[in-house]
């Protein structure tokens, strides 16, 4: 065995499998050839659908609900999920496919590795990472998604002019991404679209009633690729 063996990358997930109900099997099943891509897939996202339009990616979208409403609510843009934990994929697929809708593409995969190693320059024109783990014990920081490294990756992969949108309910990720966002040279702050406090541009999540029900704040923000 060769030194380069013993490496192993630091991930930002614990891969659980968890327990797939029978809608979710059955999506995955049946729905998967038809929203499912791999990795060779993501090498041109554009391929991936029919029409040609601005593409947003959710990395971590959890149950999928968010994503599926952005799906539905914006017709006029093409997206991409990123889940490694399959019920939620399964989930998300019975919904896109109960909905009919077409402008919506899934894979299972790290979405750090494909943002690294396999999604081209500038072929993506928005990002959102919404409450993603937040790895709170400090031996545990380097697990976290929103690193330096990483908003280079997506630094590369946005378009000019693009969105990177955050959110978490940990006070001190939130600090932490507000300090790794603030003084990378690719990004520039900017207001998240509000309503009445409340941001217009995705619903609220399972993980953020989640945090709320635990007594924690919310934070968002928005980026612009300068
Ligand atoms: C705390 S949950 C939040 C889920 C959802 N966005 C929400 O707000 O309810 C974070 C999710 O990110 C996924 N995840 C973590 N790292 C990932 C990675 N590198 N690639 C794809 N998914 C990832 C996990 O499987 C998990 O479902």
């Amino acid at each position: 065995m060769g030194a380069a063996s013993h490496h192993r990358p630091i991930r930002s997930f614990v891969r659980r499998e968890g327990r797939l109900t029978s809608g979710q099997a059955r999506a995955l099943e049946q729905q998967w050839p038809h929203y499912g891509t791999d990795a060779r897939g993501l090498r041109d996202p554009a391929a991936l659908f029919a029409r040609q339009a601005p593409i947003t990616l959710e990395i971590g979208f959890g149950d999928g609900d968010n994503l599926l409403a952005q799906a539905k609510a914006h017709p006029d843009r093409n997206f991409i999920g990123l889940e490694v934990h399959r019920p939620g994929v399964g989930r998300l697929l019975a919904g896109a496919a109960e909905a009919g809708i077409d402008n919506l593409k899934l894979a299972d995969l790290d979405a750090a590795e494909l943002l690294r190693d396999t999604i081209p320059p500038q072929s993506l024109n928005a990002i959102y990472v919404l409450f993603p783990d937040p790895w709170h014990k400090a031996r545990h920081h380097k697990r976290r998604l929103v690193q330096e490294p990483f908003l280079d990756d997506v630094a590369r992969v946005i378009q000019p002019g693009g969105l990177l949108r955050l959110a978490t309910d940990w006070e001190d990720y939130a600090e932490h991404m507000q300090a790794v966002c603030g003084a990378h040279p690719a990004w520039q702050g900017a207001d998240v679209p509000t309503d009445d406090g409340a941001p217009v541009d995705r619903i609220q999540t399972k993980f953020e009633r989640r945090g709320l029900r635990l007594g924690h704040g919310v934070w968002d923000f928005a980026y612009i690729r300068v």
